[in-house]
């Protein structure tokens, strides 16, 4: 394998836990879960794994500045603007919609990182903006760094790929073999690192992505084409076809960020089952997914299955969900 630069500031390995009320209630498999909530940086979340290659590169190409977009609420937006922070990095961020009266969750944490906040109206119109920042920045001697939105390229997902090394390592030391590991999926790292971690070290089950906001095609050619990409940063290109990469897109109709009753159902069984925060755009979805799974019995109770929880959880506290959730 090639060396790859990385900077460590991770929390890992990020703990396993068996959710045995969860799955008692569920009276399906085994359910595990993978707490990549618990990363570190800024109350964690999987962007940690990704910007632990991405700020590698940054640094090493000698920026000064760290740009990315993202959803008013993003998680990679609140991710990489503590990064930035933590590496003496200057960072623009580059957010859809308009600029809310108050700053709240990820806003809020965004701001006490001391990022720069451009808004855009209208999220067609983030590439063009962030492609003029940066060639401002650029010019003002900034030397900027682009991370693409949820730091989804092959570098960003190479976090994802020794994600599975490690996830692989523990089920070998907690006796478990895992038929599938299960997670929320949007920008397609985090689907692509899982994907290609696992044919590099081997893990056989499934890897079942359920979509956050896009389609299972666009998906496929998204992911296949970034765990191809990536497994060249690795040494040597692996090509990943389209239909090996698995996704389920049934739980996104209501579109991004709304809350459905199946979603709010979900957060509140894990609360109450487990103790166990799940956020109201990506995990609540994908474990809404997976509840519904279990309960068309796709999953045998003899397996086990690995539920990742890629955070958020600062969302909990946005203005949009504070009366919807209880
Ligand atoms: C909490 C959380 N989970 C899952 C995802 C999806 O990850 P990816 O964009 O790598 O598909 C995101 C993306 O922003 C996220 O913030």
């Amino acid at each position: 394998m090639n060396e790859i630069a990385r900077i460590r500031f991770a929390h890992l390995p990020t703990p396993i836990e068996e959710l045995k009320t969860l799955s008692a209630e569920l009276g399906g498999p085994r359910i595990f879960v993978k707490r990549d909530d618990a990363t570190g940086l800024a109350l964690g979340g999987n962007k940690t794994r990704k910007l632990e290659f991405l700020v590698a590169d940054a640094l090493a190409k000698g920026a000064k500045t760290l740009i990315t977009a993202g959803a008013a609420q993003s998680n990679h937006c609140r991710q990489t603007a503590a990064a930035a922070a933590r590496f003496g990095l200057g960072c623009t961020l580059v957010l859809n919609g308009s600029e809310p009266k108050e700053s709240n969750a990820n806003l809020l944490l965004d701001r006490l990182f001391g990022a720069h906040i451009v808004w855009v109206p209208e999220r067609a119109d983030r590439e063009r903006v962030q492609m003029e920042i940066f060639r401002d920045l650029e010019a003002a001697g900034k030397s900027p760094y682009f991370i693409p939105y949820g730091g989804s390229n092959p570098i960003g997902a190479l976090g994802y790929v020794f994600a599975v090394r490690e996830a692989m390592e523990q089920s070998l030391a907690l006796g478990i073999d895992p038929a599938c590991y299960i997670f929320g999926t949007s920008s397609g790292g985090t689907h692509a690192g899982l994907a290609l971690g696992a044919r590099v070290f081997g893990y056989k089950g499934k890897v079942v992505g359920i979509s956050i906001d896009e389609s299972v095609d666009w998906l496929k050619a998204r992911v296949s084409a970034l765990s191809s990409d990536a497994s060249e940063l690795l040494g040597s290109r692996i090509d990943f076809n389209p239909d090996e990469i698995m996704a389920d897109d049934s739980y996104c109709t209501a579109g991004y960020g709304i809350l459905t009753e199946a979603e709010k159902s979900a957060i509140k069984l894990f609360a109450r089952t487990e103790g166990l925060l799940l956020d109201p755009v990506y995990t609540g979805r994908a474990a809404a997914g997976l509840i519904d799974l279990i309960k068309k019995g796709v999953f045998k109770k003899s397996e086990s299955l690995l539920f990742w929880n890629t955070g958020g959880q600062p969302s909990l506290f946005a203005a949009a969900y504070q009366n919807y959730l209880i």
